[in-house]
């Protein structure tokens, strides 16, 4: 297989990644990059455990090829919380409203809300759940987890203001 290297911002550094040239973008940040923060959970585009946001939209990594990433900004779960630990107001939310069980599907439905919070800081109930649509969830159900991205939409935590 044809190896090249991708040049992009991963979690706002420069990174130089050399991979396969069809080389998912889910296994680059997983295997080349050691983010195991984004999940794979069904590989085909349809339950969203894999979101990660590329040029500030939320994708699918399962469905990107990693070469096209190549000159863009890619944020994953673990670039979303401050350096010094901090959560991010959409995981604190997710932890105040006890909104994740097993936590498998948790890091998609974060990067779903952040990309829905970072174009549109105050979003009705109804923009919520249309942006969360491609995020599955097989035990917590899903009123704990719009409600929390709701919280931050509201205000609730404007102490702790989005990234
Ligand atoms: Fe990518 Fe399910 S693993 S959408
Ligand atoms: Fe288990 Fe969502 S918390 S799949």
């Amino acid at each position: 297989m044809k190896k090249i290297t991708v040049n992009f911002v991963l979690n706002g550094k420069p990174v130089s990644v050399e991979i396969d040239e069809n080389r998912r973008l889910l296994d680059m940040l997983r295997e080349e990059c050691g983010l195991t923060g984004t999940k794979e959970g069904c590989g085909v585009g349809e339950c969203g455990a894999c979101t990660v946001i590329v040029d500030g939209e939320a994708v699918n990594s399962c469905l990107v090829l990693a070469a096209s990433v190549g000159g863009k900004s890619v944020m994953t779960v673990e670039g979303v919380q401050k350096p010094d630990g901090t959560l991010d107001p959409v995981q604190q939310a997710i932890l105040d409203n006890h909104a994740l069980q097993c936590g498998y599907c948790t890091p998609g439905f974060v990067m779903s809300a952040k990309a829905l919070l970072m174009k549109n800081p105050h979003p009705t109930r109804d923009e919520i759940r249309v942006a969360l649509s491609g995020n599955l969830c097989r035990c917590t159900g899903y009123e704990q987890i719009i409600q929390a991205v709701e919280d931050v939409a509201s205000g609730k935590y404007n102490e702790m203001p989005a990234k």
